[in-house]
């Protein structure tokens, strides 16, 4: 459970800080229907860009956002895009909602703030003393230097050294302070290591994304009911949601499938990682291209219980991939050859590294369980092609120019010739062997105990169901804060 007893003094100052910086907080209601956004906001949001650093810029945390680069305001039906047969090759409807729309470009954005908001308005946090630490491995620390710098405190961003330069060049155009840490996607110890070297200083508060419940109560709220409004806007006769596939880094994005499992409880929760970095799946480490995602760790935040399915994408097959979705002659493939719209091909560039993994991992589940096009499978694009331009340009110095007959061959290879190798359908067994693998992070390493691991397994109603549902209370205590300083009113 969140801890949502007060520090009064704490607050106090939280409020002033908040009063003075014009920061009004969106409440869990306001970010999963925006409709319910005051219109005053809304009227001031028309003149605001989506990456500006503007406190009104915190109720764009959400998946409604209008998809424009400035002023945009909000949609009933989430940002998506659905992938046609053509270049999946299977039969079933795969949808994915796009983190592109998100200020920073990733819906990382919310997490961060989901892990934020119950210290900030029950004063764990004091964003007038201390300084705000977000490990990452990129764009969770991108969407808490976002946040802490619209609430005007300090950030420190700590992600590994061999992320993609794109990462780096906006963290020092924020102001925040970064660190950055030995190694690449996988080195997540590493992170841990300087975490634990910095929570020593009372003026450090760790935001922790990995173990941070808050997490869970985003993605569960926001990102789950999302979903599930889009597959209620494309549902046709006799449709049905099958499942959902997300990769895991810090897993909060999975937390979306437990929300979807209660609503269409037939529906799959598969999670995807690197094969190459096979943790999930065969214990197993390693490092890997899929930027985001799979750190040699089950993070204490994944409800493993509710997992139903591994499945491991190559990296070389998401690689390939960026380069036919991003390369002049990728985009004449798809438009000549595969017939895709002007349209579908530039939303095609709305895919990131894990996004176009999570689609691999769609394509493999439905071949798994012979999907048909009554079967609704959905997942997200957590990030766009436009942080990865560097890596682009590296693919074409390393495999040399791309042309319309390697298009082919890449959509041949890494598309349609995903099988149903490499994933595995998990047993009570399975995810109970998963679910151990926690103990020698979590218990050995990081100060769990081995009581609160057994409660994530024993007691699913006392630990996930209850997290789910503070929404509800952390609303009010949002609520009660916008109305101390008193901001809103004033606008
Ligand atoms: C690009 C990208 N994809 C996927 C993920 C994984 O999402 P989650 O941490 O919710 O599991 C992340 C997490 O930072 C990410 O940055």
């Amino acid at each position: 459970m969140i801890d949502l007893s007060v520090n009064e003094e704490s607050l106090k100052h939280n409020i002033e800080k908040a009063r003075r910086g014009h920061v009004i907080l969106p409440t869990y209601a306001q970010m999963k229907d925006p409709g319910k956004v005051p219109e005053k906001i809304k009227e001031k949001l028309k003149n605001v860009g989506l990456w500006d650093v503007d406190p009104l810029n915190l109720f764009r945390i959400t998946w409604k956002n209008e998809a424009r680069e400035s002023g945009g305001l909000f949609q009933d039906v989430p940002n998506y895009i659905e992938f046609p047969s053509a270049l999946t090759g299977v039969p079933c409807r795969i949808v994915a909602m796009v983190g592109k729309w998100f200020p920073t470009g990733c819906h990382k954005v919310g997490a961060s703030y989901g892990c934020l908001v119950p210290e900030l308005v029950t004063g764990h946090f004091d964003a007038t003393k201390q300084h705000a630490v977000w490990p990452s491995t990129g764009n969770y620390c991108r969407g808490g230097a976002f946040n802490s710098k619209l609430m005007a405190c300090d950030a420190v961003a700590i992600l590994p050294a061999e992320m993609s330069r794109e990462r780096f060049d906006w963290l020092k155009s924020i102001g925040a302070t970064v660190i950055a840490t030995p190694g690449s996607e996988s080195n997540v110890k590493e992170i841990f290591d300087k975490t634990h070297e910095l929570s020593q200083d009372p003026d450090n508060m760790i935001f922790n994304q990995f173990e941070e419940m808050g997490n869970v109560v985003w993605h569960y709220n926001v990102t789950g009911n999302a979903l599930a409004d889009v597959f209620e806007a494309i549902r046709r006769p006799g449709d049905r949601f099958a499942g959902a596939a997300f990769t895991s880094g810090s897993a909060g994005t999975l937390s979306a499938g437990d929300r979807l499992k209660e609503l269409y409880p037939k529906s799959k929760l598969a999670v995807g990682e690197a094969l190459q970095c096979p943790t999930l799946l065969e214990n197993g480490f390693g490092a890997h291209r899929i930027e985001g995602i799979g750190d040699k760790h089950v993070p204490w935040i994944h409800n493993v219980r509710n997992t139903d399915m591994v499945i491991d994408i190559d990296d070389e097959d998401s690689q390939r991939l960026l380069r036919l979705f991003n390369t002049k002659e990728g985009q004449k493939y798809l438009r000549e050859e595969l017939g895709l719209s002007d349209e579908m091909v530039e939303r095609l560039t709305w895919l990131g590294i894990s996004g176009i993994a999570n689609l691999l991992c769609c394509i493999k589940m439905a071949k798994y369980y012979e999907l048909t096009e009554h079967d609704v499978l959905g997942t997200v694009l957590t990030d766009s092609a436009a942080m990865y331009q560097s890596r682009i340009d590296e693919l074409n110095v390393q495999y040399g120019p791309y042309s319309e007959f390697e298009a082919k061959l890449d959509h041949s290879i890494h598309m349609l010739g995903e099988k149903t190798d490499n994933m595995l359908e998990l047993s009570y067994w399975d995810r109970k062997r998963i679910h151990n693998l926690k103990y020698y992070t979590w218990v050995e390493q990081q100060g769990k105990t081995k009581e609160e691991l057994d409660a994530l397994w024993y007691d699913p109603e006392g630990t996930w169901d209850a997290v789910h549902a503070q929404a509800a209370e952390m609303d009010k205590l949002i609520e009660q804060f916008n109305e101390e300083t008193g901001v809103l009113a004033e606008l």
